[in-house]
């Protein structure tokens, strides 16, 4: 690529050398010793400037083939990393930062980097290498003027320092203005229910529009600088060839300059006049695809908190019943004053149901997401099957653990492909079997049964069937260690009453920690554990607690009308 640009530019650079020989050979010996002397030459010269003006266009072209694919390869290899190691990392890395955030780096930067890696990278290695070559044989064919046209072209390196301090902040200042566009736009779409629902559509339009003006003025500020810098920019050869004329014309007359010396002179410095314009676009995109490139490393070069052990726990069975330990478990959120879980010890046997109760806000759904190690407890340690899960491989872990969360989250593809995230591979017969588990029956009544496209975010099901879909994919995966987090609370009491007969016979096989809020899911369990200002106060049977533990009766006795009263 670099050997076509740099042999393309060289055919440039040799033309005006030609229209020197022209000029100072056959015409200037035409108008000596009559017409049609040296015609030969000129015929020679004149094929030659064809023929490096050819290769110049056949040239050029095959560098923008390769450059273009070759950019294009590296936005997407970029574009690759981005998303594994998004994948790589931890839950709360993204729950701090905004959607918008990653979206306009995985989308604009790259695109800003492309187009640097595309053009910018190979113009600058040209102008450099032309601009010196261009210099060198204007000092040959005229060492004072060659020397002073360099003088006047050496404020263009001041220029160009001073002006990528300024553009680099401006173009960070947009770069993070966009990403804060980005997640305005993402969260108006994604709540456009609520917005319409209270009728805040103007308030929320009012917000963006202030946002997108924002954006605006600081591209408009960045437009100026680039606008003065590049108008300065023209005026340097500019200056250069009124400078020539002049001088240039007194050496012809003196004879220190040939005349063809002269067109060559002009013509090499007009060469020169591209190359410095190229250089305002090239630091421009250059200022920008460095900090895009900023940007996409501050993500990349976040360890992921979340990661497989150096030295491994020796491998175990997977798919049989675990056994689980929670030995004093303390948590606290990074930033929180408080310890969520202060000391939460847990024994669950193999094949044991266990309820875990407790008040809304109390931790339940933080202790299940240390559990499949989302983040790791602060103190104490979770083990299963006897190894601390710190010590097993994550996939490992991943695949003894199912889970099925409160937000019961599908994506946009089709129902059956949602359930068989669980469990990649699993036969038709098995993912019937887990959807009737969870009573799915509802998918045979979709257009197209369990082939059936949902919509973004499983936005066109209702809660109840969204969370009935999750709860397949978690039976599917029949994993070692199920843990669900209060898997029926959208049902109405008698669907869950179907979901909780039929999940027994599921959960007979799987230890399962499942968080529960109604009497009616705690009959799924073996035992209860509560939950209450970040320690377990007891555990037991449902009706031994109901009797002996006055928090636990007040928890479930706030629900008498669905009761089932042990
Ligand atoms: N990412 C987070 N950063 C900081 N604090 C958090 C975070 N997530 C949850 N919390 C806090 O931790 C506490 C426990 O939250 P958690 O979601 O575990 O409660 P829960 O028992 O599942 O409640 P619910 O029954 O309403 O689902 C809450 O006070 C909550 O505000
Ligand atoms: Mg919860």
């Amino acid at each position: 690529m670099l050997t076509a640009a740099l042999i393309a530019t060289g055919a440039e650079i040799v033309i005006p050398l030609l229209t020197k020989a022209a000029i100072d050979g056959p015409i200037a010996g035409a108008a000596k010793r009559g017409p049609a002397h040296g015609d030969g030459l000129l015929l020679i010269i004149g094929v030659a400037a064809l023929a490096l003006g050819i290769t110049d266009a056949v040239l050029n072209m095959i560098r923008r083939w390769i450059t273009a694919s070759a950019a294009a390869r590296l936005e997407q290899s970029v574009r690759e990393d981005l998303y594994a190691h998004l994948q790589r990392l931890e839950p709360s890395f993204h729950e701090e930062w905004q959607s918008g955030q990653l979206l306009s780096r995985a989308t604009t930067d790259l695109s800003a980097i492309r187009r640097f890696a595309g053009f910018g990278v190979v113009f600058l290695i040209i102008t450099v290498v032309s601009f010196a070559v261009i210099v060198a044989l204007l000092i040959g064919l005229n060492p004072l003027l060659g020397l002073l046209t360099a003088a006047v072209f050496a404020p263009v390196t001041l220029l160009c320092l001073r002006f990528e301090r300024g553009y680099r902040t401006l173009s960070r200042r947009v770069q993070d203005q966009q990403d804060d566009l980005a997640t305005n736009v993402e969260e108006a779409a994604a709540g456009i229910r609520v917005l319409k629902a209270f009728g805040r559509r103007k308030q929320a339009s009012a917000a963006h529009l202030a946002l997108a003006r924002r954006v605006y003025q600081t591209q408009a500020s960045k437009a100026r600088l680039r606008g003065a810098f590049w108008a300065s920019l023209d005026l340097v050869p500019n200056v250069a060839i009124a400078m020539i004329l002049l001088l240039g014309a007194l050496a012809v007359s003196r004879h220190e300059l040939t005349t063809g010396g002269l067109v060559a002179f002009v013509a090499l410095v007009l060469q020169l006049v591209w190359p410095v314009e190229a250089m305002g676009y090239i630091l421009a995109t250059g200022q920008e695809a460095a900090t895009a490139a900023q940007r996409v490393y501050e993500i990349l070069d976040t360890p992921p908190a979340i990661t497989s052990p150096a030295a491994p726990a020796p491998p175990q069975r997977s798919r049989a019943a675990c056994e689980l330990v929670l030995d004093h478990v303390q948590f606290r959120y990074p930033g929180s004053p408080q310890p969520v879980l202060r000391d939460v010890c847990l024994r669950l046997v193999p094949g044991e149901t266990v309820a875990l109760v407790g008040a809304t806000g109390s931790g339940k759904t933080t202790l299940l997401h240390l559990i499949a190690r989302f983040a790791d407890p602060t103190t104490g340690s979770i083990r299963l099957n006897g190894t601390d899960i710190r010590e097993l491989p994550l996939p490992v872990l991943r695949s003894a653990i199912a889970c099925a969360f409160e937000d019961p989250t599908l994506f946009s593809v089709s129902v059956k492909e949602n359930v068989m995230l669980g469990a990649p591979g699993a036969p038709d017969a098995a993912v019937a079997t887990a959807l009737a588990a969870a009573q799915a029956e509802f998918v045979a009544d979709l257009p197209w049964g369990d082939q059936t496209r949902i919509g973004e975010q499983g936005m066109s099901l209702s809660g109840g069937q969204r969370q009935r879909i999750a709860l397949a994919r978690a039976v599917l995966a029949d994993p070692g260690l199920l843990l669900l987090d209060d898997p029926l609370s959208a049902l109405d009491v008698h669907t869950e009453a179907k979901v909780t007969a039929a999940l027994g016979e599921v959960l007979a096989g799987s230890t399962a920690l499942v968080v529960a809020h109604r009497p009616s899911t705690v009959a799924l369990a073996d035992r209860v554990a509560v939950l209450d200002e970040g320690v377990i106060i007891a555990t037991g049977a449902h009706r031994e607690l109901l009797e002996g533990c006055p928090r636990y009766q007040f928890l479930m006795t706030s629900d008498l009308g669905a009761g089932v009263r042990g």
